[in-house]
Formats: C-alpha cells, sequence, structure tokens
C-alpha cells in the first residue's frame, strides 16, 4: 500500500511541498503520496486524528498549526522543544513524534548551498517570533563568532537572547542598537516584514561587503530587505527557497530513511532575485 503524507496548514493553497515530496519521492524511487490538507482553525487535532485514521504516517506543518502540534505530539525532539514550534510530525502506533527542521534547513542552506560557513563569522538575525526562534540553536550550534538578534521591539529580543544563553553566547537588542556594531557577515531576516513590502530597519553599515544577506521568505524576488542589503554592498542575496527544500529533505529522510539531493529541486523553484 502506497504510504501517505501531507502539509497541513490554513491557508494552503500556495503551498510547494507536494511538489517538493513528489520530486523526492521520484528521484528516491519511494513509494508515497503527499497531498496539502486545509486544516481547520482551532479543529487541527481532530483533522489529524482523521488523517492517521486514514493510514496518514507523517505531517508537514505550516501556518497557523506549529504550537497546536507541538501540544498534539507525544513525543517532542529537543530542537522542536526549544523552537516552542513543530514543522514535521511522525506517527508510529499511538506516538505522534514531533520534529522541528526549520532552523536545520537554513544552517545547511547557507553553509552546503551557499557556500557560507557560520564558524567564526559574525551572525545577524533579525526579529524575534516563531521563526527567528526556531533559527537560534542550529544557527549558534555552528559557533559564530558573534551572535546577535535584532528586533523592532527590543525586549522581545533580549529575552529570546536570555531564554538560549546556556546554548552560547547571544546579545539581545533594538534594530537601533546595531548602529554602534561592527558590521556582519551574514544578516538573516527571519521578521515578517517582507510579508509586508518593507524591509526590518537595519543600518546599511550593519552589512559586511561581500557578505550575506538571506531572507526567509521565499518566491518574492528581490525583497526590500535583500534591495537594501544590496544597495549596502552585501556580495550574496538568497532568499528562503532553499531553506524550504532543505526542512523538506530533513523531514523526508526522517519519515523514510533516505536523504534526497536538494539541488534538483531548489533549481526547479528558484524565482530570479531582480
Ligand atoms: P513569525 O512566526 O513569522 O516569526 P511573528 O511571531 O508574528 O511571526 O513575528 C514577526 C516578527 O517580525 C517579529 O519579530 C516582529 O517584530 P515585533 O516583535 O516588533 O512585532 C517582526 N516584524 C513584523 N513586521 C515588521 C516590520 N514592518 N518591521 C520590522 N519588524 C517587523
Amino acid at each position: 500500500m502506497t504510504d501517505l503524507y501531507a502539509v497541513i496548514g490554513n491557508p494552503i493553497g500556495h503551498t510547494k511541498s507536494p511538489l517538493i515530496h513528489a520530486m523526492f519521492a521520484e528521484a528516491t524511487g519511494q513509494d508515497l503520496a503527499y497531498v496539502a490538507i486545509e486544516g481547520p482553525v482551532g479543529g487541527f487535532a481532530a483533522r489529524v486524528d482523521r488523517f492517521r485514521r486514514e493510514g496518514g504516517r507523517g505531517l508537514n506543518v505550516t501556518v497557523p498549526f506549529k504550537l497546536d502540534a507541538s501540544t498534539y505530539a507525544t513525543d517532542l525532539s529537543e530542537r522542536a522543544r526549544l523552537a516552542g514550534a513543530v514543522n514535521a510530525m511522525k506517527f508510529e502506533g499511538t506516538r505522534a513524534r514531533g520534529e522541528n527542521f526549520d532552523g536545520l534547513g537554513l544552517v545547511n542552506d547557507i553553509q552546503r548551498n551557499l557556500g557560507y560557513p557560520i564558524a567564526g563569522k559574525r551572525i545577524l538575525l533579525l526579529g524575534a517570533g516563531g521563526a527567528a526562534r526556531g533559527a537560534i540553536l542550529p544557527l549558534i550550534g555552528e559557533t559564530p563568532a558573534a551572535f546577535v538578534i535584532a528586533n523592532r521591539t527590543p525586549d522581545k529580543a533580549g529575552a529570546l537572547a536570555a531564554e538560549f544563553s546556556a546554548h552560547g553566547e547571544i546579545a539581545g537588542m533594538g534594530n537601533g542598537d546595531l548602529a554602534g556594531l561592527p558590521p556582519f557577515d551574514c544578516v538573516v531576516n527571519a521578521t515578517s516584514a517582507s510579508l509586508m513590502g518593507v524591509s526590518p530597519p537595519v543600518p546599511p553599515a550593519s552589512f559586511l561587503s561581500g557578505g550575506l544577506a538571506y531572507d526567509m521568505v521565499y518566491g518574492k524576488g528581490l525583497t526590500p530587505f535583500l534591495e537594501l542589503a544590496r544597495f549596502a554592498g552585501a556580495g550574496r542575496l538568497a532568499d528562503g527557497v532553499g531553506m524550504l527544500v532543505e526542512q523538506a529533505a530533513e523531514a523526508f529522510a526522517w519519515w523514510r530513511g533516505v536523504r534526497p539531493e536538494t539541488g534538483p529541486v531548489i533549481e526547479r523553484l528558484t524565482v530570479p532575485l531582480g
């Protein structure tokens, strides 16, 4: 029998996950079906129960259900627990395992695909919401020389930095406080500002000439953040398409025990930046 997987979110119309997993399945010769489910807001658990009764083996979880999924899970990985969110689930009998591969997907994209090692570099993470939180542990695990979280609301960045301080040296501050600091080799935009067509306020001097500017959104071309980075002299601009495909590859490997190649899928989904 063909194994069943799905992505659940709301809305879900524009999801690329079924295409990504279909390409992975074809390339690795895995017999599986992968569909998109528009989950009812407030009815996540009942919809997942139904999916499991219908034979569902695993799920990707997207907005707005990542917290519901972490409550639903019977077993949480440390990554998922610290991220405070679940983006992938695996069902084994009565167990529902919760994982979070978003941050790992980001780190793999930056290091393997874009060729920017994080060790010894100065890293700036913009934003202090769910997307930023999920990226902290994987980024700091690569031992950057400096790791700064900056946010529009400074207190939220400070609280996040304090929460993760046991895992490495982290500074949290407001965007305005960046002005006095040396530039960063890599600036990651984990705010939702690009979705509103604006850039978070970053001083141009925060971008190291020739460094990497990474926007977690994908498919939006040259976002205002990436435009600012280009103007400021960043050498390499990237959107989140690679992160999306890399986190999908981690989930696929977790479910199926085979790691698919990501290059051809990233290439297929890439929208030129400008
Ligand atoms: P997500 O799950 O995508 O991280 P979120 O938890 O709502 O979404 O967090 C959104 C993040 O984007 C926050 O850090 C938010 O800043 P505040 O904490 O000050 O609200 C940031 N953000 C959203 N719009 C922004 C904008 N126009 N400029 C700068 N930061 C913005």
